[in-house]
């Protein structure tokens, strides 16, 4: 359903959405923004997967930050432990043991829901109403594509899935040519890709361009709250290893961009491509080929994200943080 705002207009229909994640230091940050945003987002569920760290760790995280935001409404539903067919890999290096790093994490009160993730995606999609759903991909793709591979009527449900992942212009962050989540489970990543539904990939090429400095870093903790001062110690901690892998003055939030693009997709830009993944063993494992210049004539899969207003997504996570506790 629209809203309307304060003077009568009609503001942008709700987004009726399902957050898959693997929290992970950005992904906590990203579920905080999210569970802020009540008015543009409805959240129907956190399904989470393993790949930071263990599941049983990740699914713990979702609901800490489900109780940080007090949003305890949004049931958090476990999914795959591993990936398709790779062996997991873990960024406890990046992450920490715990998998937030920078604060100290404790056993929440709400558990999980009864389920799994997977049956929860395939039941949600399947009873939707025709292209309703945005699922935004925090991690590995492994849930949707295992929900896609047991029923892949489910895509008539979803309306759009945005994905933090990939990389083209300047390379990745796990090996020189892959990022992180697509590396993990490739085949997954591939499964989605060929599904055909309507795909927004948010690449290492946007998220590198949104760096934390200690200005920004300042305006967060200005707001002197508790979910204020997690997020500030989370991402000190968070940030060291990229600023000194890159080299650079700060660090990227990578999944938190997700959130923002759904809530002001006009603090980004990009274009439709053809995007294929390379899921063969090798150096090249996990690698995103965008054809950018559209050489190959190919038929565009994906809308690919290369800039972002950096101000204005630290000002817009700086507002909704301002809501929490
Ligand atoms: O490459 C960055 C991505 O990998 C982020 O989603 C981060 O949380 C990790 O999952
Ligand atoms: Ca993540």
């Amino acid at each position: 359903m629209s809203l309307i705002t304060a003077n009568g207009a009609h503001a942008a229909e709700k987004i009726d959405l399902i957050i898959d994640t693997d929290p992970g230091a950005d992904d906590v940050i990203a579920l905080l923004f999210a569970l802020a945003s009540p008015q543009e987002l409805s959240i129907r569920a956190l399904t989470t997967v393993a790949g930071n760290v263990r599941l049983d760790k990740t699914s713990r995280n979702a609901r800490l930050a489900r109780e940080w935001a007090g949003r305890e409404d949004v049931p958090v539903y476990a999914g795959a432990k591993k990936p398709l067919m790779r062996k997991p890999i873990y960024a406890e290096d990046i992450h920490g043991k715990e998998g937030l790093s920078g604060i100290t994490v404790h056993e929440p009160k709400k558990g999980l829901a009864e389920g799994n993730a997977i049956q929860y995606l395939i039941d949600t999609l399947m009873a939707a109403k025709s292209h309703s759903i945005t699922i935004a991909i925090l991690g590995p793709q492994t849930n949707l594509a295992l929900a896609l591979i047991q029923e892949p009527e489910i895509v008539r449900g979803i309306k759009e899935v945005v994905i933090m992942g990939g990389a083209h212009f300047n390379g990745g962050n796990i090996t020189p040519v892959a990022e992180f989540n697509l590396f993990a489970d490739p085949q997954a990543a591939e499964v989605v890709l060929k599904s055909g539904v309507k795909l927004t990939y948010l690449p290492l090429d946007v998220t590198h361009k949104i760096l934390t400095s200690d200005t920004r870093l300042q305006q967060i903790a200005a707001l002197n709250n508790n979910a204020s001062k997690r997020v500030v110690d989370i991402l000190n901690e968070y940030i060291k290893a990229d600023m000194e892998h890159y080299g650079i003055p700060g660090g990227p939030v990578h999944d938190a961009t997700v959130i923002a693009y759904l809530l002001r997709p006009q603090l980004f830009s990009g274009r439709e491509v053809n995007v294929v993944i390379d899921s063969r063993e090798g150096p090249t494992l996990g690698q995103t080929i965008v054809d950018w210049y559209d050489s190959l004539k190919a038929p565009k899969n994906a809308f690919w994200v290369e800039n972002g207003d950096a101000q204005g997504f630290f000002d817009l996570l700086t507002e909704r943080l301002a809501r929490l506790k």
